[in-house]
């Protein structure tokens, strides 16, 4: 399996609760790599294209208002098989369903309020990648 990059956010329920580090570092000791980082605060524009997929989706504006609720911090992760690797250590999307020892299972609050977004396909990564990052803010 070749190396390759995933899109990671660290969502407004774990920056408020001063969790960056803590989840961070969960995924580091799975094996990924932090090659590009930064905290910002989405607007309502931006989480609305980021989640245009679930447009239609019942949840979609409490999503967009949890989103802009508070600073995230977005990432690029880069490890052997990384797309996978990071789904597992972020456990289920209801940290109900969620494994022990995964970050949603550690620290998410609710299906909503879930800590993290991890892209589901390495294409997805391409583009969710491209949203937030240019080329030169990533560094391997
Ligand atoms: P995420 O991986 O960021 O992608 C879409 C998000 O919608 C998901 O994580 C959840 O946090 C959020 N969400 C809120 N309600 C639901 C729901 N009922 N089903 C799926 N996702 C939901």
């Amino acid at each position: 399996m070749a190396t390759e990059r995933t899109f990671s956010i660290i969502k407004p329920d774990a920056t408020r609760r001063n969790l960056t580090g803590a989840v961070t570092k969960m995924l580091e000791d799975a094996g990924l790599r932090v090659v590009a980082s930064k905290r910002i605060q989405m607007t309502r524009e931006q989480a609305e294209g980021f989640y245009g997929v679930h447009r239609e989706r019942p949840f979609f504006n409490d999503l967009v208002s949890f989103m802009i609720s508070g600073p995230v911090v977005v990432q690029v992760l880069e490890g052997e098989d990384a797309v996978a690797k990071n789904r597992a250590v972020m456990g289920a999307t209801n940290p109900a369903n969620a494994d022990e020892g995964t970050i949603r299972k550690v620290h998410a609050e609710s299906i909503e309020a879930n800590s993290v977004h991890g892209s589901d396909s390495a294409e997805n990564a391409k583009t969710e990648i491209d949203y937030f990052f240019s080329a030169d803010e990533i560094v391997g």
